[in-house]
C-alpha cells in the first residue's frame, strides 16, 4: 500500500562561496528597517558574527543582538530570550549559531505574544503560530537544524531535552556559507558531525523513512563517511568541511520527511540530567543502538553499504556482512574522532540506570520510529552496555 509523506522546505536556500551575500538581498527585497540577530558568546569571540553582520549592515537595515544563549538552553532560559526579542520591534530574525542558537531563534519567530510561551508549547506544540520570518545561518554542521521544523529545549524538572515541533518554525531562508564552519573547533566538528551521521542513519531506517527523505538520508550518509574525519581534522580541508556542512542540512531535511529513532530517544535523559553534549551523546548511543537494531532492518542498511561503501575491494556479500561494515565504519569514524564511546568520564553512577530507563522510555515520539520495538528491558540493556 501505497503511504502518502510530504517535504517542507523554506523559501530559499543559499549555498556556496560568499553566499552570505544574499542576506542583503532579502533584507533590501523585504524592506527590513531592523533585524533581531540571535547568536551566542562562543560565536562572538571566534569574530565570525561580523560576516553576517557586514551583510545586514549592506543592505542599510537597523540590527539589534541578542547573545545571551547558553549551550543546549532550558525552556526558561528560552522564554526569557523571546521576552528580551518581543521589546526588540524588529520585522525579521537572523540566527547565527548552533543548533542551541538557532532553535531558540525558531522559538522566538512563533512567540510574539503573551497568551502563551515555550512551557505551554512543551504540552501543545501547535499553538505556535509563525509572527516573523527567520534566516537561520548554521555554524556547525551540524544539527540541522537550520531546516527542520524542530525545536530542542531542555526541561530541568524532568531531567530530560524535549523536541517541539511545529511546521511554523520551518526557515524562510537558509544561509550554507562554509566560511561559518572553518574554524569549528576538532572536538565540536566532531560531536555535532557525528550528530548529523545519526539523523542520516536513523532516519533511512526508521518507521518513517520514505522516499523523499530517504533521497536526503542516503546522500548525507555518503557525504559523511567520506568527508567528516578530514573536515573534522584538518583545518585546510575547505572541499570537506563544505560537503558536511550540506550533508547536515540534507541530514535535517531527513529528519523533516522522515524521523530520527532509539538512538536520539535515549540520547535525550543523558543531556537532559547529565549535560552531555548532544553530539557527544548520540555518537555514545548510535552503534550499540544500530547493533541492536541491525536484525530489523539489515536491508536497509544493506543499501546504505552498496551507496556509500567505495573501497575497491568489496568483502561484504550477505545483508548481514554488509549491514556489519557499516556499524563498523560508524564505530571507527567515532573513534577516530575521538568521541568518547561510553559514559564512564561523565561520571553517571550505575544506580541512575532505572531513572535512565524511565526517562528515555518516555520519548515515545521517537521510539515508535523504531523498526525494532523497545522495552523498558531493552533499553536497560542499552546503558548497561554503555555505563
Ligand atoms: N532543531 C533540531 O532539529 C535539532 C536537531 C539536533 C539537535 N538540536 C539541538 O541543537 C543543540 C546543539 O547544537 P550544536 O550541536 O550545533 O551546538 P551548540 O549550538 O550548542 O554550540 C556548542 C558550542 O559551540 C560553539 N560554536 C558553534 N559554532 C561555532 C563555530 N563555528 N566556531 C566556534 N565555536 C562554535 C557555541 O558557541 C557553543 O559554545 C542541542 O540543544 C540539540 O538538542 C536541534
Ligand atoms: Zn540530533
Amino acid at each position: 500500500m501505497l503511504q502518502t509523506y510530504t517535504l517542507k522546505m523554506p523559501q530559499a536556500v543559499f549555498g556556496g562561496e560568499n553566499s552570505l551575500d544574499q542576506i542583503t538581498t532579502v533584507l533590501k527585497q523585504r524592506n527590513v528597517k531592523r533585524a533581531a540577530i540571535f547568536t551566542d558568546k562562543g560565536i562572538l569571540a571566534t569574530g565570525l558574527f561580523s560576516l553576517p553582520e557586514e551583510a545586514v549592515k549592506a543592505a542599510g537595515a537597523d540590527y539589534y543582538i541578542l547573545s545571551d544563549i547558553p549551550a543546549e538552553p532550558s525552556y526558561e532560559a528560552v522564554q526569557n530570550i523571546v521576552d528580551e526579542y518581543k521589546k526588540s520591534g524588529a520585522d525579521i530574525i537572523i540566527a547565527v549559531g548552533g543548533g542551541s542558537v538557532l532553535d531558540a531563534a525558531k522559538l522566538a519567530s512563533v512567540l510574539v505574544t503573551d497568551e502563551y510561551g515555550v512551557k505551554e508549547l512543551l504540552d501543545n506544540p501547535l499553538l505556535a503560530k509563525k509572527c516573523v520570518p527567520t534566516i537561520l545561518i548554521p555554524t556547525t554542521a551540524g544539527t540541522g537544524a537550520e531546516v527542520t521544523p524542530n525545536a530542542i529545549v531542555a526541561v530541568p524538572e524532568k531531567e530530560l531535552k524535549v523536541g517541539i515541533v511545529n511546521d511554523h518554525m520551518i526557515a524562510d531562508y537558509v544561509v550554507l556559507d562554509a566560511r561559518m564552519v572553518k574554524n569549528l573547533p576538532m572536538k565540536i566538528a566532531a560531536a555535532t558531525g557525528v550528530d548529523a551521521l545519526a539523523h542520516a542513519i536513523e532516519c533511512y531506517t526508521s518507521n518513517k523513512a520514505n522516499p523523499f527523505s530517504d533521497t536526503f538520508a542516503l546522500e548525507a550518509l555518503d557525504l559523511i563517511f567520506q568527508h567528516i574525519v578530514a573536515a573534522c581534522t584538518d583545518p585546510s580541508a575547505m572541499e570537506a568541511k563544505n560537503k558536511m556542512q550540506i550533508a547536515a542540512f540534507y541530514a535535517g531535511f531527513a529528519i523533516t520527511a522522515s524521523g530520527t529513532t532509539a538512538v536520539h530517544a535515549l540520547s535525550y535523559p543523558l543531556g537532559g540530567k547529565y549535560h552531555i553534549a548532544h553530539g557527544v551523546s548520540n555518537a555514545i548511543l548510535l552503534a550499540p543502538v544500530m547493533r541492536f537494531n541491525a536484525p530489523y532492518c539489515e536491508d536497509r542498511l544493506a543499501i546504505a553499504y552498496d551507496r556509500c561503501c567505495h573501497e575497491e575491494k568489496k568483502e561484504a556479500i550477505t545483508d548481514k556482512e554488509k549491514a556489519e561494515w557499516i556499524i563498523k565504519k560508524i564505530e571507527d569514524i567515532v573513534k577516530e574522532l575521538e568521541i568518547p564511546t561510553s559514559l564512564k568520564e561523565f561520571g553517571v553512577p550505575k544506580e541512575d540506570l532505572e531513572g535512565l530507563v524511565e526517562a528515555g522510555m518516555q520519548v515515545t515520539r521517537l521510539l515508535v520510529n523504531n523498526r525494532r520495538p523497545v522495552t523498558p528491558e531493552d533499553a536497560r540493556n542499552l546503558y548497561l552496555e554503555i555505563l
